[in-house]
Order: C-alpha cells, then structure tokens, then sequence
C-alpha cells in the first residue's frame, strides 16, 4: 500500500473469495505490527498458521451469519478489515444471539484517521440487523489504545482469560456491550444514549458523546 494513501479514498465493502491472499496478508501483517514483538518466533508463527490463516477466512466468508469487511484503499489494497459473528468467547450468561466482534484491526499507515470507528459503527449496523441483544469482544489487557476506543462506545469489561499464541498465553481482558434489539429504526440501546441518532442499516449509528474527530 503506497505510504500516503488516503483514508477518505478507502471503500468499504463486504469480503469476497478474490480478496483471500490479500485479507490473509493484511491480517498477518497487522497482527505482527502491533503484538509480533511480544512473543517468541515459534509461538508467533504457530499461532498465525492457525489463526490467521486461508482456512480461518474461507471458512469466516462461507458461515452464514459472520460478517467480513474489507477497506479497499485508493491504491487498490486493502487497509482494513472487520471480522463480527456469533459468540464464541468465554462469556457466561450470554444472552441467546449474543454476537461477537471478533477482528478490527486497520494497517498503521491508515491508523489514527477515523477508519477503525467507521468499521465500529459498520459492526453496530450488521449487530442490529442482527437483532444482537449485546456485542462481546476480547482485548490484550495491555492494549490501551483499542480498549479506549471500545469503552467510548460503551463496552465494559466483564472479565479476563488467558488467550493463547502458541505456547505463550497472554491476559485478555472480556468486554460487554448491550445492544437494543428490536428498537424501531431511529432508537438505539440506553448503553448509547449518551448521544444516539436516528438508525437506518448503513446511517450513522452512534458518537461518544465527547464528540471527537471521528
Ligand atoms: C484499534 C484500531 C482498529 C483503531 O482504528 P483507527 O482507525 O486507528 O482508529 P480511529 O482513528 O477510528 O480512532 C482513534 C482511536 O483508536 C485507538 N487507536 C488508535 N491507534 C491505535 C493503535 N495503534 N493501537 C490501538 N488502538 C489505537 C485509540 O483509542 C484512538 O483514540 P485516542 O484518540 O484515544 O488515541 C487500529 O488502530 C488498529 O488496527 N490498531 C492496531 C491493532 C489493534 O490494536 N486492533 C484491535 C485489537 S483488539
């Protein structure tokens, strides 16, 4: 991706099987960014080969009721990506249709630019379509800066597990966020009531109430 590729040129869009190599190379290479550092090499690759692999992205592109997005830059690369779907993490009393942001992450020459909020919001919309009555994701206890972006939108933390790269094991913290299923299109959950506007698949859904850039 050219260094000085703008995030006003990146399209959103849903995953296709053409975007595989690409979707798997973005999401090796963002995963390495930002926490490669943290482990040994055999631990790193073990986990990539397992986790970020061909397989994991078929299969996420063919499961119903998982949603994959990509953003496609300027460039014809691809910058982002968005992975949301049913609850799989260790979270007790879920509540039946609970669903899962299970992957955000935006390549480090986009960063800081407002695309991650973008995908945020796109997750919210895709979890309304759903009739979500609450999202849940999981953070590396150390990752300040995504678990305030994802406080900002009301998530909570409910909990801690070990998440496993290879042999290492790292202290992940369970966030929380209720959702409002069954809100009639304009009426978001009270969690967002901090600063709600009308909702319709694709509108805006919400801002934090700081009012920030995004
Ligand atoms: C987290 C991430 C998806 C946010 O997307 P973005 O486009 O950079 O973010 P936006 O510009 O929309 O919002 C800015 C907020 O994102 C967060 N953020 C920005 N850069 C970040 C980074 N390198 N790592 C983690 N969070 C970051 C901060 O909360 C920031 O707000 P701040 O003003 O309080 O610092 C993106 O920064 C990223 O991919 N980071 C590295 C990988 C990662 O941590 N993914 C999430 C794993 S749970």
């Amino acid at each position: 991706m050219q260094p000085e590729a703008h995030v006003s040129d990146v399209i959103l869009r849903d995953a296709e099987a053409g975007d595989l190599d690409a979707l798997v190379a973005l999401s090796r290479k963002t995963f390495t960014d930002k926490f490669g550092h943290l482990y040994k090499p055999e631990d790193l690759s073990a986990f990539l080969d397992a986790e970020h692999g061909h397989d994991v992205y078929r299969t996420a592109l063919a499961t119903p009721g998982t949603l994959v997005r990509v953003g496609k830059t300027g460039d014809g690369a691809l910058g982002a990506y968005l992975v949301c779907g049913p609850l799989t993490l260790p979270a007790e009393a879920a509540e039946p249709g609970a669903v899962e942001l299970k992957r955000l992450y935006v390549d480090q020459p986009l960063q800081g630019r407002g695309l991650g909020t973008r995908l945020m919001e796109e997750a919210f919309a895709w979890a309304h379509a759903q009739n979500a009555p609450e999202m849940y994701l999981s953070v590396f206890s150390e990752n300040d800066g995504a678990r305030r972006l994802y406080e900002r939108y009301g998530f909570e933390k409910i909990g801690e597990f070990l998440f496993p790269v290879g042999n290492h094991r790292d202290l992940e913290f369970l966030m929380r966020k209720p959702l409002c299923p069954g809100a009639p299109s304009g009426v978001l959950s009270s969690a967002l009531s901090r600063c709600t506007v009308s909702c319709t698949a694709g509108a805006e859904i919400a801002r934090p109430a700081s009012g920030r850039r995004f």
